[in-house]
């Protein structure tokens, strides 16, 4: 029989949709007084929020007349018709935040000296009030009527650290607004209303690998996308990726290609295994943006996705780029002190930032000044180059110049020796160390290190959903004896049943392409070693550089200098990947005496 659901209980499955936990609570309460035009927010956490959230606001209040509609499903003063969907500028618009939460817990709303209740689905009378000036709104409870929901709220630690995520986060994005969070009637945090650089200062410093007054801005600005950057140097960095935050319009969104765009940009900087302190600012027009896809409304379809995923990857490359040029000509400054005496000549080159984002300047955190990265670029005349020449050519005497063209460690040339030529034939990495010049395949180079990156298993994705498949007699027999080779590259299979595996995690760099590595294992029988190599080979597929890809200095360097830590200068499959011309050869080959 087909019933119509009781209006509570259906009001209650709806809840679900938008009300999870505590922090999705706060979330609403918070975007609320928010889109009140406040400019000071407070919240109030008890016992993770299961007990109570309060959320006090001097916005514009509600009036009398409309309280109780604020109670009520698709009531909302944000959006009237279907065209204003596509041009929001408010964080609500499907009015139903305040009646799915009504529905699980007793919420009480006071606003223009009125005070109304609802207690889980039952609505109260209105009643007299002492909140004059803007709205609080006071949740208390939260699933006491639906123990079958409780049972999933976490211990009451795990729920406030969700509501402070939550919290600085929505802070993040209204860097205007004074925002205070309580949690068990202490202060947590107090964020004035600020500059946004101040802002994200402020947050990025409650967490302990973060050094104060360590950012940078880099700006874009052109219709109808903004772009704004504030990130950390790359001297300053995380163990995971959890403080690379993307923001649209203000609003905290999940993308994994922005979050990619940023890590594949900003990596080449980082040691490996370190991921940025990055905060993407996107102001794009509402007309291309729709947020109405997800009830927790983080996901968000962006028209121009690909568009920004180009200008953000640039932005980043030119900062590092620029960075790196000074970070090298800091270098050459240090070596100019080393030859005081000679004559260094007259520094002549002045440095120019390359392009389309304005200067990056730094906070005006007063604690920790720091020094300006423009340092000037200096010309070396002839006798300083035949100084350094000497110096740095002695530094790596014990380069053996009749050797192979493979070097071992021992040999390789130490850091700060090595001068990146640049790129040929959009194949080769050209590289002078003391009195070599080196040839590398920056193909063959960057396999060997990806090898060597994915056997130490840092950047393994395990998979939210396993990817279950069904194999034939003779794989799955495989597999039994043999699934170990995967785990080496960070795919963990595990066998459900006879003839039928799940896959758990993949590498980080093949997301997505969860269906072609399942293809492969499903048709690699045989021989360990093969299967070892195919399914490397896949993997490498598709992060290495490939012979014909034009380098950019900085990932060209990064690659140079990852190289030269290697102990031997071998690709996977045991060959050499670099060769040398010793400068004694390069003289004779013009008829010059050395
Ligand atoms: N703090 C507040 N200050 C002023 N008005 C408020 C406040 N909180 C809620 N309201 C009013 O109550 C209405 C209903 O709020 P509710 O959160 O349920 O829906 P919404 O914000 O319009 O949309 P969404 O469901 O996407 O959040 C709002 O449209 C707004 O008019
Ligand atoms: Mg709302």
């Amino acid at each position: 029989m087909i019933r119509k659901l009781d209006s509570v209980v259906a009001s209650r499955i709806a809840a679900g949709e938008v009300v999870d936990k505590p922090s999705s609570v706060l979330r609403e309460l918070l975007d609320n007084a928010i889109d009140s035009k406040a400019t000071k927010v407070s919240a109030y956490i008890e016992e993770g929020g299961i007990k109570s959230i309060r959320v006090t606001d001097n916005g514009s209040g509600i009036s009398k007349e409309d309280l109780p509609l604020a109670f009520e499903r698709h009531c909302t003063s944000k959006i009237s018709t279907l065209d204003d969907l596509f041009a929001l500028r408010t964080l609500g618009f499907r009015g139903e935040a305040l009646s799915s939460i009504a529905s699980c817990s007793v919420l009480t709303i006071e606003s223009s000296s009125c005070s109304l209740t609802c207690n889980n689905g039952v609505m109260g009378e209105l009643t007299r009030g002492t909140v004059t000036e803007g709205t609080s709104v006071l949740m208390e409870d939260l699933f006491e009527n639906i123990p079958a929901r409780k049972q999933f709220l976490r211990r009451a630690s795990s729920e406030a650290a969700d509501c402070k995520k939550v919290f600085l986060e929505k802070a993040l994005g209204f860097e205007n607004v004074e925002l205070l969070l309580f949690i068990d009637g202490k202060l947590f945090i107090r964020l004035p209303s600020q500059s946004r650089v101040e802002r994200v200062n402020d947050i990025f410093s409650l967490d302990r690998s973060f050094v104060r007054g360590s950012l940078v801005e880099l700006n874009r600005e052109a219709d109808p996308i903004n772009i704004h950057i504030v990130c950390a140097t790359p001297d300053v960095y995380k163990r995971d990726r959890t403080q690379i935050k993307i923001l649209v319009n203000n609003r905290i969104v999940d993308s994994y290609q922005l979050v990619t765009a940023v890590n594949n940009a900003y990596s080449a900087a980082l040691p490996g295994g370190a991921f940025p302190f990055f905060c993407l600012y996107i102001e794009d027009s509402p007309t291309l943006v729709d947020f109405n896809i997800h009830p927790s409304k983080r996901e968000c379809k962006i028209r121009n996705q690909s568009t920004i995923y180009g200008l953000v990857t640039n932005m980043i490359r030119d900062y590092l780029y620029n960075r790196s040029e000074n970070t090298y000509k800091g270098v050459v400054e240090k070596q100019e002190e080393m030859f005081e005496g000679f004559d260094l000549g007259e520094k002549k080159t002045e440095y120019k930032p390359s392009s389309t984002f304005s200067a990056p300047h730094h906070t005006a955190e007063a604690d920790t000044p720091r020094k300006t990265e423009t340092a000037p670029a200096f010309k070396p005349d002839p006798k300083w180059f035949e100084a350094a020449k000497n110096v740095l050519g002695k530094k790596s005497e014990s380069v053996d110049t009749a050797a192979p063209s493979v070097l071992s460690a021992a040999e390789s040339a130490p850091e700060r020796t090595w001068r990146y030529i640049g790129q040929v034939f959009n194949t080769f990495l050209v590289v002078e160390t003391g009195e070599d010049l080196l040839f590398i395949d920056q193909h063959a180079a960057h396999e060997r290190i990806l090898y060597d990156e994915i056997r130490s298993l840092k950047d393994v994705q395990p998979l939210m959903i396993p990817y279950t498949f069904e194999t034939d007699r003779s794989t799955d027999d495989f597999l039994l004896e043999n699934s170990y080779i995967y785990r080496e590259f960070g795919v963990e299979l595990v066998r459900s049943k006879s003839m039928q595996w799940e896959m758990l995690s993949i590498p980080a760099v093949c997301r997505k392409n969860e269906d072609e590595i399942v293809k492969y294992i499903t048709t690699a029988t045989g021989d360990v070693e093969s299967a070892r190599k195919g399914l490397f080979a896949i993997i490498a597929c598709h992060a290495a550089i490939k012979a014909g890809d034009v380098l950019d200095n900085i990932t060209a360097r990064a690659l140079v200098e990852k190289v030269f830590k290697l102990d031997q200068m071998l690709c996977p499959h045991g060959r050499s990947f670099t060769f040398k011309i010793t400068r004694e050869e390069l003289y004779k080959a013009v008829g010059r005496i050395v």
